[in-house]
């Protein structure tokens, strides 16, 4: 029997995943099964358990990432500060190792797919949940100027900003307090979900310059892209790349082997298109 791996999710019936990592292993020639797995809400833990009596590895999400972290045996640096895990890895000795590879794969889709420098730039971040959390510690890895994170719930910008502050220069903000243009603006917000934006000012945007990336992506573009590219933002980018390099980084801390992700990038986005 090859390598089983599974996502866990509920729902989780649209789930990319199973796609990405095929389309993976067919790439790299590793031999293993990938498919979606409905966990239940209420037992979380003993059902990710039970698949590991012969599982290899899982992928986490909503609305398990937090349950994830308190089942795993040991944790990855990046996953006990983001406090969720969206990759399990049985190690050979049996246990199980919770990883987070969000912020990776958001750092990988910015710096390699989309050429752009974090270093020295002063990034605003919109929202303060877990996609957030996940993502802070490797955007301060890239030693920006300052990353100001704004949020409906200005408290819990607050208590983010508190929590990295070894790691650089972090600022708490609501979203009408801002109105100088920055580098970089990253939507964490799941307001977009909804078609919804964050009532931020459009002066915020350097015409021509500023950096717009929405964490979330659909088969148009989502409404913070629309509104960046209305104010003329300098590029307005989804983050299906983002969901493509998380996959990419979990299947190489699997396999010990890193996929190439832009054609698999190139594939999906072919595939939304047609939806
Ligand atoms: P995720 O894991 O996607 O980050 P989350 O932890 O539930 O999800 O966080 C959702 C984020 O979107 C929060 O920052 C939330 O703001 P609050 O902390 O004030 O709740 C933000 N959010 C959700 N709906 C929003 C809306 N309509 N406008 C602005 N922010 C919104």
């Amino acid at each position: 029997m090859s390598d089983q791996y599974v996502v866990f999710g509920n729902p989780i019936g649209h789930s990319k995943s199973p796609l990405i990592h095929r389309l993976f292993a067919e790439q790299t020639g590793e031999t293993l099964e990938y498919t979606t797995s409905l966990a239940p809400l209420d037992d979380f833990t003993a059902f990710a358990k039970a698949f590991f009596q012969h599982g290899r590895g899982a992928n986490v999400t909503v609305p398990f990432k937090e349950q994830a972290f308190r089942l795993a045996d040991k944790l990855t640096e990046r996953a006990q500060r983001a406090g969720a895990v969206n990759t399990l890895i049985k190690q050979p000795d049996g246990s199980i190792l919770g990883d987070n590879t969000d912020g990776a794969g958001l750092v990988r889709d910015l710096t390699v797919n989309h050429g752009v420098t974090l270093k020295g730039k002063r990034i605003l971040v919109l929202g303060a949940g877990g996609a957030v959390r996940g993502a802070l510690e490797l955007l301060l890895a890239e030693r920006p100027e300052v990353i100001v994170i704004a949020n409906r719930t200005v408290e819990k910008a607050e208590q983010l900003a508190k929590e990295f502050s070894d790691l650089g220069l972090v600022f708490p903000s609501g979203f009408d307090w801002l109105e100088e243009p920055v580098d970089i603006i990253i939507n964490a917000t799941s307001a977009s979900l909804s078609g919804e934006l964050p009532p931020i000012s459009s002066s915020l945007i350097q015409p021509g310059k500023t950096f717009c990336y929405d964490m979330m992506y659909g088969n148009e573009p989502t409404a913070f892209c629309r509104w960046a590219a209305d104010h003329q933002a300098g590029q307005a980018v989804d983050g299906l790349g983002m969901l493509v390099e998380q996959a990419a980084e979990a299947f190489f801390q699997w396999r010990g082997v890193r996929p190439e992700s832009a054609p698999v990038l190139a594939q999906l986005r072919r595939l939304l298109a047609q939806q």
